[in-house]
């Protein structure tokens, strides 16, 4: 076999989260060797727990920003350590913060020094709140650079910069996704997003909460798609010029999407309205013409269907089950 026969070495920070473990599902499927570095903050060992006796698969429990990484052949790196979502973003907004930029600095500094190609999970919170609709990627946004939301959002704006500040200097081979709202099995039912809030609500017969009037949009993509689009952005010989947009184009207003949530499931549960918060997007919609034409990249799975699958998974107790966090393969 030559070097470039063997099976790709990747690292993935934040594997243990929501969509690094399914990335790291669809490496592993693709016969590849994964390195997971976590630091456990959002994520859970058990949604690793079905690669604990695979001997491609690493787990190294470390903070990006903090503890050192491990110096060994690379080929990959994706960067998806960072929480994601506002409650936990926001309860310790500097750790949040040291994470997107230090943290992406030395897996950006680690990826230079092994000549590793480097996918950087940005975020369409770099928009902000956008005066552009839909959102492309040459739009540099509207954010609020105080607010409680800009530990995450700057966080990410930030970690862009030094993304294309190390392309430059080093030639890094590199490849930032700004991702629009996923959603899909292994979603914490307790982290506060609007997709395992309403499913969550609607499931136990409780009052489902909208904030707002419930007319502010945003566009969801399920998590299988969003996994194949990161992958073909790696894939793609030719690097992108600038930040490429992961997400789904069919636009609903969270209103309609409790009503939906609330048909499918047959629920009793009342929608009620509670305030907005600070710095709520009001309209958010991915423009993916860049990832249809450079990745021939888009969205497969209709909204009800990942509704339907991801409230399966709910149902079926992925919540928690006893005994799930138990992925007790020490760390290498
Ligand atoms: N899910 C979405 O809708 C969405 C949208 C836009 C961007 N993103 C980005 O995608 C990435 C993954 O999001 P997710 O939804 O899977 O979130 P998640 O919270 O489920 O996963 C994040 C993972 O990163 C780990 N982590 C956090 N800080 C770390 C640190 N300092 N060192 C090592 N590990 C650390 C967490 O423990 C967790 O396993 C994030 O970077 C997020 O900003 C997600």
């Amino acid at each position: 076999m030559t070097t470039h026969q063997l099976p790709k070495r990747v690292l993935v920070a934040g594997g243990a989260g929501f969509l690094g473990s399914h990335l790291c599902d669809a490496l592993l499927a693709r016969g590849m060797r994964v390195l997971c570095v976590d630091s456990f903050h959002t994520g859970r060992r058990r949604n690793l727990r079905r690669h604990r006796n695979d001997p491609r698969f690493r787990l190294l429990e470390a903070d990006i920003a903090f503890d050192p990484l491990p110096e060994e052949r690379l080929d990959w790196v994706f960067n998806l350590a960072s929480p994601a979502s506002p409650p936990h973003y926001q309860a310790d907004p500097v750790r949040t913060m040291m994470t997107n930029v230090l943290g992406t600095q030395n897996l950006l500094a680690l990826a230079a020094r092994h000549g590793a190609r480097f996918v950087q999970a940005s975020t369409s919170e770099v928009y902000g709140d956008p005066e552009l609709h839909p959102q492309r990627e040459d739009y540099w946004g509207h954010v609020n650079p105080i607010g409680t939301r800009a530990c995450y959002d700057e966080g990410k704006r930030a970690a862009e910069a030094l993304c294309y500040d190390h392309m430059r200097a080093e030639a890094l081979d590199l490849r930032v996704a700004r991702i629009f709202n996923t959603y899909g099995p292994r979603m914490r039912a307790d982290d506060g997003r609007i997709v395992s809030n309403l499913l969550v609500q609607a499931q136990e017969g409780r009052e489902m909460t909208v904030y707002g009037d419930g007319s502010q949009t945003r566009s969801f993509c399920y998590v299988s798609d969003l996994v194949r689009g990161l992958m073909a952005l790696m894939e793609v010989e030719k690097t992108p010029d600038g930040p490429v947009n992961l997400g789904n184009p069919d636009e609903v207003s969270i209103l309609a999407l409790a009503q939906r949530i609330r048909d499918t499931m047959r629920t009793p549960s009342r929608i009620v309205f509670l305030p907005l918060p600070s710095d709520d997007p009001k309209r958010r919609r991915p423009d993916i013409s860049r990832a249809r034409s450079l990745l021939d990249w888009c969205p497969a799975v209709p909204l009800d269907d990942g509704l339907a699958r991801t409230a399966a998974w709910f149902a079926q107790g992925g919540r928690a089950r006893t005994g799930e966090d138990s992925f007790a393969r020490p760390a290498e």
